[in-house]
Protein backbone atom coordinates (compact mmCIF):
# COMPACT_ATOMS: atom_id res chain seq x y z
CA UNK A 1 0.00 0.00 0.00
CA UNK A 2 1.44 3.28 -1.36
CA UNK A 3 0.38 7.30 0.02
CA UNK A 4 0.92 9.60 -2.03
CA UNK A 5 0.31 13.65 -3.24
CA UNK A 6 -1.19 12.48 -6.41
CA UNK A 7 2.50 12.86 -7.50
CA UNK A 8 5.13 11.73 -5.50
CA UNK A 9 4.86 8.67 -2.97
CA UNK A 10 4.64 9.82 0.57
CA UNK A 11 5.25 6.38 2.36
CA UNK A 12 4.22 2.48 2.07
CA UNK A 13 3.25 -0.37 4.45
CA UNK A 14 2.94 -3.85 4.06
CA UNK A 15 1.22 -6.78 5.39
CA UNK A 16 4.05 -9.51 5.32
CA UNK A 17 4.15 -13.62 5.77
CA UNK A 18 4.60 -13.77 9.98
CA UNK A 19 5.39 -18.05 9.61
CA UNK A 20 4.95 -20.38 6.55
CA UNK A 21 3.49 -22.72 9.13
CA UNK A 22 -0.32 -23.00 8.66
CA UNK A 23 -1.01 -22.59 12.51
CA UNK A 24 -0.08 -18.77 12.14
CA UNK A 25 -1.99 -17.67 8.90
CA UNK A 26 -3.81 -15.40 10.41
CA UNK A 27 -1.40 -12.77 11.46
CA UNK A 28 0.63 -10.52 9.49
CA UNK A 29 4.01 -9.09 10.09
CA UNK A 30 3.48 -5.21 9.59
CA UNK A 31 6.06 -2.86 7.63
CA UNK A 32 5.98 1.00 7.92
CA UNK A 33 7.82 3.80 5.76
CA UNK A 34 7.09 7.27 5.72
CA UNK A 35 9.52 9.30 3.59
CA UNK A 36 11.63 11.78 5.61
CA UNK A 37 10.55 15.16 4.10
CA UNK A 38 6.68 13.95 5.53
CA UNK A 39 6.97 12.47 8.84
CA UNK A 40 5.16 13.91 11.73
CA UNK A 41 2.47 14.96 9.65
CA UNK A 42 -0.12 12.18 10.18
CA UNK A 43 0.75 10.07 7.35
CA UNK A 44 2.19 7.05 9.06
CA UNK A 45 -1.10 7.05 11.38
CA UNK A 46 -3.61 6.94 8.58
CA UNK A 47 -1.37 4.19 6.68
CA UNK A 48 -1.11 1.88 9.19
CA UNK A 49 -5.08 2.59 10.12
CA UNK A 50 -5.91 1.74 6.11
CA UNK A 51 -3.05 -1.13 6.59
CA UNK A 52 -5.43 -2.51 9.38
CA UNK A 53 -8.82 -2.23 7.62
CA UNK A 54 -7.44 -4.01 4.57
CA UNK A 55 -5.77 -7.11 7.05
CA UNK A 56 -9.39 -7.36 8.16
CA UNK A 57 -10.71 -7.15 4.50
CA UNK A 58 -8.20 -9.97 4.32
CA UNK A 59 -8.73 -12.29 7.10
CA UNK A 60 -5.87 -11.29 9.39
CA UNK A 61 -6.74 -11.17 13.24
CA UNK A 62 -3.66 -9.66 14.60
CA UNK A 63 -0.76 -7.78 13.55
CA UNK A 64 2.83 -7.92 14.89
CA UNK A 65 5.24 -5.22 14.21
CA UNK A 66 9.23 -5.65 15.46
CA UNK A 67 11.56 -2.25 16.43
CA UNK A 68 14.55 -1.43 17.45
CA UNK A 69 14.53 -0.05 21.08
CA UNK A 70 15.87 3.44 19.64
CA UNK A 71 13.26 4.06 17.19
CA UNK A 72 11.46 6.54 19.41
CA UNK A 73 9.30 7.69 16.22
CA UNK A 74 8.08 3.97 15.45
CA UNK A 75 7.54 3.73 19.11
CA UNK A 76 4.84 6.58 19.28
CA UNK A 77 3.55 5.37 16.05
CA UNK A 78 2.69 1.87 17.66
CA UNK A 79 1.60 3.04 20.94
CA UNK A 80 -0.65 5.88 19.54
CA UNK A 81 -2.47 3.16 17.09
CA UNK A 82 -3.29 0.74 20.42
CA UNK A 83 0.13 -1.82 19.78
CA UNK A 84 0.85 -3.77 23.15
CA UNK A 85 4.23 -4.59 23.65
CA UNK A 86 4.88 -8.12 24.31
CA UNK A 87 8.63 -7.77 25.04
CA UNK A 88 11.84 -8.04 24.23
CA UNK A 89 14.55 -9.97 22.26
CA UNK A 90 17.63 -9.28 22.69
CA UNK A 91 20.68 -9.76 20.22
CA UNK A 92 18.27 -10.37 17.52
CA UNK A 93 19.47 -8.69 14.68
CA UNK A 94 22.58 -7.53 13.52
CA UNK A 95 23.25 -4.06 12.23
CA UNK A 96 26.10 -2.38 11.23
CA UNK A 97 27.98 -5.23 12.64
CA UNK A 98 26.84 -5.11 16.13
CA UNK A 99 23.99 -7.59 17.46
CA UNK A 100 20.57 -4.94 18.52
CA UNK A 101 17.91 -6.16 20.97
CA UNK A 102 14.35 -6.06 19.00
CA UNK A 103 10.73 -4.93 20.34
CA UNK A 104 7.80 -7.45 19.41
CA UNK A 105 4.50 -5.20 19.37
CA UNK A 106 1.34 -6.59 18.65
CA UNK A 107 -2.27 -5.83 18.12
CA UNK A 108 -5.51 -7.82 17.81
CA UNK A 109 -7.45 -6.91 15.09
CA UNK A 110 -10.45 -9.22 15.41
CA UNK A 111 -12.53 -8.52 18.48
CA UNK A 112 -14.93 -11.33 18.04
CA UNK A 113 -12.50 -13.94 18.91
CA UNK A 114 -13.05 -16.75 21.31
C1 LIG B 1 7.57 5.60 12.25
C2 LIG B 1 6.99 6.45 11.10
C3 LIG B 1 6.32 5.48 10.09
C4 LIG B 1 5.94 7.40 11.70
O1 LIG B 1 5.28 8.07 10.62
P1 LIG B 1 4.80 9.58 10.79
O2 LIG B 1 3.97 9.95 9.61
O3 LIG B 1 5.96 10.44 11.07
O4 LIG B 1 3.90 9.46 12.12
P2 LIG B 1 2.66 10.39 12.50
O5 LIG B 1 2.87 11.78 12.06
O6 LIG B 1 1.40 9.69 12.09
O7 LIG B 1 2.77 10.38 14.09
C5 LIG B 1 2.43 9.20 14.85
C6 LIG B 1 3.10 9.27 16.20
O8 LIG B 1 4.51 9.07 16.05
C7 LIG B 1 5.21 9.88 17.00
N1 LIG B 1 5.99 10.91 16.31
C8 LIG B 1 5.88 11.30 15.03
N2 LIG B 1 6.80 12.24 14.77
C9 LIG B 1 7.47 12.44 15.91
C10 LIG B 1 8.56 13.29 16.29
N3 LIG B 1 9.15 14.13 15.42
N4 LIG B 1 9.03 13.21 17.55
C11 LIG B 1 8.47 12.36 18.45
N5 LIG B 1 7.44 11.53 18.15
C12 LIG B 1 6.96 11.59 16.90
C13 LIG B 1 4.17 10.54 17.88
O9 LIG B 1 3.89 9.71 18.98
C14 LIG B 1 2.98 10.61 16.92
O10 LIG B 1 1.76 10.72 17.57
P3 LIG B 1 1.21 12.20 17.94
O11 LIG B 1 1.27 13.01 16.70
O12 LIG B 1 -0.18 11.96 18.42
O13 LIG B 1 2.12 12.71 18.99
C15 LIG B 1 8.11 7.28 10.40
O14 LIG B 1 8.80 8.01 11.36
C16 LIG B 1 9.10 6.42 9.62
O15 LIG B 1 8.87 6.12 8.44
N6 LIG B 1 10.21 6.02 10.25
C17 LIG B 1 11.20 5.15 9.61
C18 LIG B 1 10.68 3.73 9.43
C19 LIG B 1 10.19 3.16 10.71
O16 LIG B 1 10.77 3.36 11.77
N7 LIG B 1 9.07 2.42 10.61
C20 LIG B 1 8.38 1.84 11.77
C21 LIG B 1 9.12 0.70 12.35
S1 LIG B 1 8.48 0.43 14.00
Amino acid sequence: MVITDGQDIQGWASLNPYSHRCAYDGVADISVYIDRNWRGKGLGSKLLQALEETAKENGFHKLVLFTFPFNQLGQGLYRKAGFREVGVYEKHSKLDGKWVDCIIVEKLIDENLD
